[in-house]
């Protein structure tokens, strides 16, 4: 899609945009809602195939952010930044390319906070908080931030999981049901640790060969190669890696009895829904399950918590609101998206 119609057709508040001129990078800074506060989202930061697709990203990642923080009734708005980098760029540059996007950020006075996605880390956050403080989450501990978001993200997804194992076979337990973690990143890799201690049988598939080599020639986890992903057998099929992965080409093969992980936007488009609903296979929406870093992390950092006090909240509040989603689009023959949907619409009508 063009820039121009991606732009008109999108129900989001504005968008920022920078180029970068010292690296080539462009910036998107997509603020979707601030009906419920100021607008929170993570910075991702990778090359994209064009800008569009760039732009793209940042305005369906952004209204994500916005339902994320409605379900739960978390006061804040959903916006997400994307650095969409050349391929080629220098590492030597990357620093002052974070300062350059932390004093927009700073600019924004507090319209859009930010944390660490795809492509980011706490240590980056260090970086751009040295110009964008204090509209910065997710620092190094040393640094007096409470640091890496993705194992705690992880925890509120495997806590996802159980609902979904609750409600398929009326047991919460993992074990013995056979789980495929798609990225084994920051909140895969974590997941999968979770789920060995819960006693599930656990397959994994990523293309990062470092990460390949420790959970397959380490931990001994049966590999999935990318071509088998969507065909393999399972109980739960966890993306954990990037959007998109549910669509019109990979939910006629799938094999699984749910999808529920912590990858944002795995829908293609909304038509997915009813496609997963049409074979059967439960689907617990992503925002719903991946609340755990953007809750937490602004939790321990503004809001004072202790990381058992973060754990219970990511823990109580993916537990309620899975249930009632599951609930909701069961009575009234709809799909999860939509009944997740509908909860976030409420809050939002209402403002709070
Ligand atoms: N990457 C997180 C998400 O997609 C966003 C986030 C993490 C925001 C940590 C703030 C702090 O939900």
């Amino acid at each position: 899609m063009d820039i121009e119609s991606s732009l008109r057709d999108w129900d989001g508040e504005t968008v920022i945009i920078q180029y970068d001129r010292a690296t080539g990078a462009w910036i998107f800074v997509a603020i979707h809602s601030t009906r419920l506060g100021p607008a929170g989202g993570g910075t991702r930061m990778k090359p994209y195939p064009d800008v569009e697709a760039a732009l793209q990203d940042a305005l369906r990642l952004a209204a994500a952010m916005t339902y994320k923080f409605a379900v739960p009734g978390i006061p804040r708005g959903g916006g997400k930044a994307v650095i969409d980098v050349p391929t080629e760029l220098d590492p030597q540059s990357r620093p002052a390319l974070l300062r350059r996007y932390g004093e927009l950020v700073r600019q924004l006075g507090g319209l859009f906070y930010t944390g660490p996605d795809v492509g980011t880390s706490s240590e980056d956050m260090d970086i751009v908080a040295e110009t964008g403080a204090p509209y910065v989450f997710g620092r190094t501990v040393a640094a007096g931030g409470a640091g890496d978001s993705g194992p705690i993200t992880a925890l509120g997804v495997f806590a996802g999981l159980q609902v979904a194992c609750e409600f398929l076979y009326g047991d919460a337990s993992l074990q013995g049901r056979r789980v495929l973690v798609q990225g084994v990143g920051h909140v895969g890799g974590t997941l999968i640790q979770y789920l060995r201690a819960a006693g599930a049988e656990v397959l994994f598939n990523d293309i990062d060969d470092a990460a390949i080599r420790h959970f397959h020639n380490e931990l001994g986890l049966p590999f999935v190669p990318s071509e088998s992903v969507y065909e393999t057998e399972c109980d739960i099929f966890a993306p954990c890696a990037l959007g998109g992965v549910l669509n019109s080409d990979t939910i006629p093969r799938l094999k699984c009895r749910a999808v529920a992980g912590g990858a944002n936007n795995q829908l293609g488009s909304l038509e997915d829904a009813e496609r997963l609903w049409a074979r059967g296979i439960l689907y617990a929406p992503d925002y719903v399950i991946n609340v755990g870093g953007a809750m937490a992390i602004p939790g321990m950092e503004a809001l004072g918590w202790s990381q058992a006090q973060a754990e219970k909240e990511v823990v109580q509040s993916v537990q309620k609101a899975l249930r009632q989603v599951f609930a909701v689009a069961a009575a009234e023959g709809i799909t999860t998206e939509a009944a997740a949907r509908r909860i976030a619409e409420e809050r939002l009508q209402a403002g709070t």
